[in-house]
């Protein structure tokens, strides 16, 4: 990995990276891209803000360390979030920090909105220490495993001759790129009828340089849900 950056241009303070998984595209961050990282951060005195939001949805490949397990250098922000096992609105996360900035976040945190709800703090540590979160991550991974391998199955039968699927090791979603341009219009146009509404992958892009693609989720989806809204999805493109 090269990470070049001119001695005139600003150098970095924090730099903001998802290694599990980059939301949409899905790429996870190689182990030698991780430890190059960690020595540019080190060599810039930079810090890492490690946003592992997708860190408990890792489906197929190697495990692999997140930057603050390797990181012998105090340089690793690490985020946690309860957003994605749990749901949003819960609005917890957790952050483990070098200790030197523990101070300094702490009065972020308080300027920003003082703290989290302290019931649902307890009630959530409860729910840890008395081990229904880990039953309830071991429920989860198996239960969107089995989403995820449906909705690859089903996507592949029903619409692989109009979209080539990117498959990624992690995460909820999936791009899925149009093998013709002209079916995008197509696409769009029902895409709010179909049940697990695709998102245009330009939607995520300040200038939509990419080629055109959807991006669908599928663990809100039943397979019921899934098969029914693909091949509504197959028959408009019919
Ligand atoms: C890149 C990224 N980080 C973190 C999160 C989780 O954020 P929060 O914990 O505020 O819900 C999301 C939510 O979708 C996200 O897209």
């Amino acid at each position: 990995m090269v990470i070049a950056r001119s001695p005139k241009e600003n150098q970095p303070k924090i730099i903001h990276v998802t290694p599990s998984h980059q939301y949409p595209l899905g790429m996870t961050m190689s182990f030698e891209r991780r430890t190059a990282l960690l020595d540019f951060a080190r060599s810039h005195n930079a810090f890492i803000f490690e946003d592992d939001f997708y860190a408990e949805f890792r489906f197929t490949g190697a495990p692999l360390p997140c930057l603050q397990g390797i990181d012998n250098f105090s340089r690793v922000i690490y985020a946690g979030t309860m957003s994605k096992i749990l749901y949003p609105s819960l609005r917890l996360g957790y952050l483990v920090a070098p200790e030197q900035l523990i101070d300094p976040l702490v009065k972020i945190r308080s300027t920003i909105d003082q703290h989290s709800s302290a019931i649902d703090q307890a009630t959530l540590a409860r729910f840890i220490t008395e081990g229904f979160f880990l039953s309830h991550v071991k429920r989860m991974r198996k239960l969107y495993a089995e989403r995820r391998e449906f909705f690859i199955k089903e996507f592949n039968k029903l619409l692989s001759d109009r979209f080539i699927l990117q498959i990624p090791e992690a995460g909820l979603n999936f791009v899925a790129w149009l093998r013709c341009d002209a079916d995008f219009a197509r696409v769009a146009r029902v895409r709010a009828e179909i049940g697990i509404k695709p998102s245009p992958l330009s939607f995520y892009c300040i200038q939509a340089k990419l080629k055109p693609a959807f991006v669908f989720g599928f663990a809100a989806w039943t397979p019921a849900q899934i098969r029914e809204s693909l091949l509504r999805l197959a028959s408009a493109l019919k």
